[in-house]
């Protein structure tokens, strides 16, 4: 498919600098081959995350201007409200202040320690959330998921024989919820279909277990189920979304992505008759940990933007433009013979980079020496997805090794253009044509978890 041009004009533009070889060489150095240490001035793409990096509309920014700063009450949450009404029909819908906020008030209530929480695959901060509530997370996904060559629909399918075999093993009480992941991000932004929440969701009541979606990018993934499950063809992206979350009790949102705002999440219970404690319970963690049930650890401002942006994200003119930009990149690597996951998922291209540079170990972390050599190449920041991502084994200390290599290229909405894009992948061609001589790493230094962020490496020469 061709690019799809952007469904708008640009209003205002933020200047990005062009650095020489010789600069980001200096401050790859200085950021001791971390990409999360550079300071953004040094960057020219930045495809480091999809999350929190989009570009606001101007009925944002005019929302910015209307956002009413009332403690309690405000205009501004009842507009979110209204809108959250509108899309999801749940009957309890809170603000917070991301994605994370919602896991923490989420999960110490639903878990007992001991427990498992079952997902076709957590996002790290859930699995963390999960952990630190006592709970035991447990990734469930699709055999297809696992396997960058195998060309899916739904790559991020939960897979149901596993999930039902798991519950008659060990019984609904043992088992707090099970999080459906929409797209699934860890697998490469890969969709579910509702076929697949449907047998979750049939699943989960059998067992009397709740169900709960992780809706970072659901409108990404509604737009994945109208172009590849038939029954949706000619559903709109709202009816999809309502169909899909029907099928929940609850969901958590980071709104950093398909809702389009800089910071904000939600968390939601559809059917709160059926759950009083339920509500009261995570009413009770918000108060605590994110402020007052009327913003929610947000300011009036940031609740406004949300609930213009919740529809902007479900714009099918927008969708098309946004997963065409994702299916343009890969285009462009698959003509360059650049492997990757396919077909692409919806927020970025995960670079197989194990494959490119089939030379470097997984111990050598081929996935963050691609991310560090697309910077010296051409200022572009990414990340690794494969073994410098995973910590050591917690117990053992020994090393991990992840089940693929990645690079991820992920693509902030509205931002970057065609010719962005062309220059990415021109990058990429020119770190094939000299593959071999791309170094490897080891760590230097490392904290005790989450070590990607902040870990010293140095290249093996
Ligand atoms: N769930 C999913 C599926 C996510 O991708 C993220 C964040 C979160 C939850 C947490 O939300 O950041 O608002 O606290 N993903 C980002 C990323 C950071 O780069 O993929 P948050």
């Amino acid at each position: 498919m061709g690019y799809v041009a952007e469904p708008f004009k640009i209003k205002a533009v933020e200047p990005i600098r062009i650095t020489t070889p010789e600069e980001r060489r200096a401050a790859i150095i200085a950021a001791d081959y971390n990409n999360f240490g550079l300071s953004s001035d040094d960057v020219y793409i930045d495809l480091l995350t999809d999350s929190g990096t989009g570009a606001l509309s101007d009925r944002q920014w005019a929302g910015l201007m209307i956002g009413d700063e009332a403690y309690a009450g405000g205009r501004s949450h009842r507009h979110l409200m209204q809108v959250t009404d509108e899309i999801f029909g749940y009957d309890w819908v809170q603000p917070v202040h991301q994605g994370r906020a919602a896991e923490k008030v989420l999960f110490p209530f639903i878990t007992t320690p001991g427990q498992y929480v079952i997902s076709n695959t957590f996002f790290d901060t859930t699995r963390g959330h999960v952990g630190l509530a006592g709970g035991i997370p447990v990734d469930l996904v699709c055999p297809e998921g696992g396997d960058v060559e195998v060309d899916a629909p739904f790559k991020g399918n939960i897979d149901v024989p596993r999930l039902e075999a798991f519950l008659a093993e060990h019984g609904g009480e043992s088992v707090a919820a099970i999080v459906m992941t929409i797209t699934n991000n860890s697998v490469g932004g890969q969709p579910v279909s509702v076929a697949n929440m449907r047998e979750a969701s049939r699943v989960a009541r059998e067992h009397g277990v709740l169900l709960v979606i992780d809706a970072a990018r659901f409108a990404e993934n509604a737009y994945f189920v109208k172009r590849r499950e038939p029954e949706f063809r000619d559903a709109s992206i709202r009816e999809i979304t309502r169909t899909t979350f029907a099928l929940a009790d609850a969901f958590t949102m980071s709104a950093k992505k398909d809702a389009i705002v800089s910071m904000g999440g939600l968390i939601a219970v559809r059917d709160r008759a059926a759950h009083p404690d339920l509500v009261a319970g995570l009413q009770a963690n918000v108060v605590a940990g994110e402020g007052f049930l009327t913003y929610g650890g947000l300011a009036g401002r940031d609740l406004e933007t949300l609930a213009i942006g919740l529809k902007e994200g479900l714009d099918e003119n927008f969708l098309r433009y946004r997963l065409g930009q994702s299916e343009y990149l890969a285009d462009r690597l698959l003509e360059d013979g650049i492997p990757h996951q396919r077909p692409v998922g919806g927020h970025g291209v995960f670079v197989d980079a194990g494959a490119l540079l089939p030379h470097i170990p997984w111990y050598r972390f081929p996935g963050h020496a691609l991310a560090v050599e697309l910077y010296l190449e051409a200022g572009i920041r990414s990340c690794d997805i494969g073994s410098y991502l995973l910590d050591p084994d917690p117990v053992t200390g020994e090393p991990q090794q992840a089940v693929a290599e990645f690079t991820r290229l992920a693509i902030p909405r509205r931002v970057y253009t065609q010719s962005h894009l062309d220059v990415v992948a021109d990058a990429l061609r020119a770190i094939r044509d000299r593959a071999d001589t791309v170094p490897g790493y080891q760590i230097v230094e490392q904290p005790a978890v989450l070590r990607h962020f902040t870990a010293k490496l140095r290249p093996i020469v």
